[in-house]
């Protein structure tokens, strides 16, 4: 017997830019991964001034969602799902971003595809901003850095809880916002900073000579404000509806109990998951957030009237994405990188082939962890293992690998509740097949289906059920008991 309560909201979850494609119809903008190039796991993604001749862009088709979602949303369905998280893609509503007034066939789209989860008795659960900033925001604006994208961004917002209200109760502002203490990738993902008079640039993580730490902690406290309005105005536009933050969680371990690398795996910690989860869900900054900026050579105010919008505007629950887990060392030659916020590695742990290191166990720790801290409920809203796939000659596809990595990740989350964590559902990344974030790759798939499509866009686009298709299924039928 699991210990999963009734309505946990079991489900997969996509972003609109990996998935949609149709980047040009029906009265989309450009968005910023439109102009990023598809990669792989040893050549990086790069981004291009505008869309460049001769060039592959992945998002432009991605798995063609625009035109597949009925059938699409249909499996779901068949496996059960009882929640579907995705996103608008914002330029598809606004297309430079900047308008008054919303792109008409933009907001039937999303009516259409929110009928359908409807019908299938899924719940949508919405990211208003999952990397995908209009280009026009990026390009006239220069991204977050700047302040009126707040104002475009309660605009869209209020579009789109106004339009979808009674069809979508469940929404989260920003996806992964703490990837803008990232250097380079993080201030153009989260951020939209595109750097400026460079015509095709190589996207890195971390540092490299155009990051600009000051504008993306600008970004971060702007977007800080335009999230805590939009859980207030969210309020007032349906007492329904309930909004979340989203984190990139990153459970840190010390990589020896040398109590150097004890202090500096604290030190990750709290400002990789803690510096935007207490702004978020406490409304305000962590008392050793100064220190922060002091280190990184950067200066935030926070006006008497920031810190009241902060203090007003916490979201409903606090929701993350879990993947892996890294170590930290003061030693610096102990530091290897792979992980999205880099890290010693860990050798108790086994790698992802794009190297993630899997860790269910970790899972738990991070659960325990931020429930202590913030005493909310909480939803995993990305989980999932990126592994090549072989489709057989009958045209079955057999991914135990997959299956053993949510199994005992989802073990994990049963224990986590025993211990009382308040968790409030599951919605496993990239249900179905998308283009990866960080590479532009189809080949590091994550799916319960199959998307016929290779990294060179090549392929039917045809969907089958993977064995983990029919495994997921049993799960939410035996609500977490069948694993
Ligand atoms: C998260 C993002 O970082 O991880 C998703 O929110 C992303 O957009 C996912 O796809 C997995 O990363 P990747 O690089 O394997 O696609």
């Amino acid at each position: 017997m699991a210990n999963f309560p009734q309505g946990f909201l079991w489900g997969g979850a996509t972003a609109a830019n990996q998935c949609e494609g149709g980047y040009n119809e029906g009265g989309k903008g450009l968005g910023v991964p439109d102009i990023m190039t598809g990669g792989t796991v040893s050549e990086p993604r790069h981004i291009t001034d505008g869309i460049l001749e001769g060039r592959h862009y992945p998002s432009h088709e991605a798995v063609d969602m625009y035109h597949h979602y009925l059938d699409d949303i249909k499996l779901f369905g068949e496996m059960g799902f009882k929640c579907y998280r995705m996103s608008i893609n914002w330029s598809r509503i606004f297309p430079q971003g900047d308008e008054t007034e919303p792109n008409q066939a933009g907001i039937e789209f999303y009516r259409r595809v929110f009928e359908a989860c409807r019908e299938q008795g899924i719940e949508p659960m919405v990211t208003l901003s999952h990397y995908e900033l209009p280009y026009g925001l990026s390009k006239n604006y220069g991204g977050w850095k700047n302040p009126k994208l707040i104002d475009f961004f309660l605009n869209y917002s209020r579009t789109v809880m106004t339009e979808y209200k009674g069809l979508v109760k469940y929404w989260l502002t920003f996806n992964e916002i703490n990837c803008l203490l990232m250097g380079g990738f993080g201030g153009v993902m989260g951020g939209g900073m595109v750097p400026e008079g460079l015509e095709d640039v190589p996207m890195t993580f971390g540092a490299c000579d155009w990051d600009d730490p000051q504008a993306r902690f600008d970004a971060l406290h702007n977007q800080f404000l335009a999230s805590a309005k939009c859980v207030v105005m969210a309020h007032e536009i349906d007492p329904a509806n309930k909004v979340g933050c989203m984190i990139a969680g990153n459970a840190t371990y010390p990589h020896t109990c040398n109590p150097a690398d004890v202090l500096k795996a604290q030190r990750e910690q709290r400002e990789h998951n803690f510096y935007c989860g207490d702004v978020q869900v406490r409304g305000a900054y962590p008392a050793w957030a100064p220190s922060v900026w002091k280190r990184e050579g950067v200066t935030i105010e926070v006006s008497d009237e920031d810190a009241a919008t902060l203090k007003a505007g916490t979201v409903d629950f606090y929701s993350f994405s879990y993947y892996m887990s890294a170590t930290a060392s003061a030693d610096p030659k102990a530091s290897e990188g792979g992980n999205i916020f880099g890290g010693a590695g860990n050798p108790y742990l086994e790698k992802s082939d794009w190297g993630w290191a899997i860790d269910p166990e970790g899972l738990k720790y991070y659960l325990e962890e931020v429930y202590d801290r913030y005493q909310i409920p909480l939803m995993i809203v990305e989980n999932g293992l990126g592994a090549v796939d072989e489709v057989e000659p009958d045209g079955s596809i057999h991914d135990p690998y997959r299956i053993d990595y949510l199994r005992r990740h989802i073990q994990q989350m049963d224990e986590a509740i025993a211990d009382g964590v308040d968790l409030m559902g599951y919605t496993m990344w990239g249900c179905i097949d998308l283009v990866s974030a960080s590479t532009g790759e189809m080949k590091k798939r994550y799916g319960f289906i199959y998307v016929d499509k290779d990294n060179d866009g090549n392929g039917t686009l045809e969907r089958s059920r993977k064995d983990s298709f029919y495994w997921y299924k049993k799960v939410i039928e035996s609500n977490g008991a069948d694993l």
